[in-house]
């Protein structure tokens, strides 16, 4: 018996309209794509930092305005140092990737979550990031020790200080890490996990999910297309009636 392997149907490229101009990836499975090749951890998230470079990219030539990437969450502090190090480390070399590409890919550089943790060094590379990109027109959000309910929390904080009365959801929005965007439209996780695992619990009230078993390092833009795809066929009612 001959076995043939599975070919998922090709996609045209799309470009996006005002209906879709922010796309978040929960970019998981680096360690499951590294485990089975027989290879460190660490060697997934070094081939999933390129992934991001491209899919990045490619998400601007396709007309996407904002892009919302996961990258560390509050809770990924409990895996062992030594890959704690090497994401450190991978993403202190994305942002030296982010200073020769910014002007070209016209993209403003966000990121989102709580950096007290981080050291001094990489502290300083974001806020030279972040100010050197903000004349820029896309928008790129890198999630880095982020976490929905942390978030909230913070946000909450700051009302409280400011002695804020009558909260309205306006003002919790405009206190959240992505006061400077819009909400996703579109949430896309790899590697088969059907949960947000603590990502953009305020903004995700109304986005579209899509959930593909490929692992980040094998994400490709014919998979990004296939999500776009996915998403035009959906009909978002935001509880109306269409
Ligand atoms: C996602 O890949 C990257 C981070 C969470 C930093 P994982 O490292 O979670 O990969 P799996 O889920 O173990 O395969
Ligand atoms: C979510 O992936 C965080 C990132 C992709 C950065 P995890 O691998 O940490 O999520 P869980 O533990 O499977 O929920
Ligand atoms: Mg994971």
């Amino acid at each position: 018996m001959f076995l043939f392997k599975k070919k998922s149907k090709p996609v045209e490229k799309r470009i996006c309209d005002e209906r879709l101009s922010h796309i978040a990836f929960i970019m998981d499975g680096n360690g499951r794509w590294a485990k089975r090749r027989g290879l460190p951890r660490e060697y997934g998230h070094k081939k999933g930092a390129e992934v991001l470079r491209k899919i990045a990219r490619y998400c601007g030539d396709i007309n996407i305005k904002v892009v919302t990437v996961y990258a560390f969450s509050t809770e990924n502090w409990k895996r062992p140092k030594h890959e704690v190090d090497a994401i450190m480390e991978l993403l202190d070399e994305y942002l030296d990737f982010l200073f020769t590409t910014m002007e070209k890919d016209d993209v403003q550089v966000h990121f989102i979550g709580d950096n007290s943790p981080l050291t001094d060094a990489l502290k300083e590379k974001i806020a030279k990031v972040e100010s050197d990109s903000a004349h820029y027109h896309r928008i790129l959000n890198v999630a880095l020790n982020y976490g929905g309910r942390d978030e909230l929390v913070h946000a909450f904080n700051s009302l409280a200080s400011e002695g804020k009365k009558d909260i309205t959801e306006e003002d919790v929005a405009q206190r959240l890490y992505t006061a400077h965007c819009g909400d996703p439209d579109l949430i896309v996780r790899t590697a088969g996990e059907q949960r947000l695992s603590n990502f953009l619990l305020w903004q995700a009230a109304y986005s579209e999910f899509y959930f593909t078993d490929t692992l980040w390092p094998d994400f490709s833009p014919e998979d990004v297309d296939r999500a776009v795809d996915e998403f035009y066929s959906r009909t978002r009612r935001y509880g109306g009636i269409k």
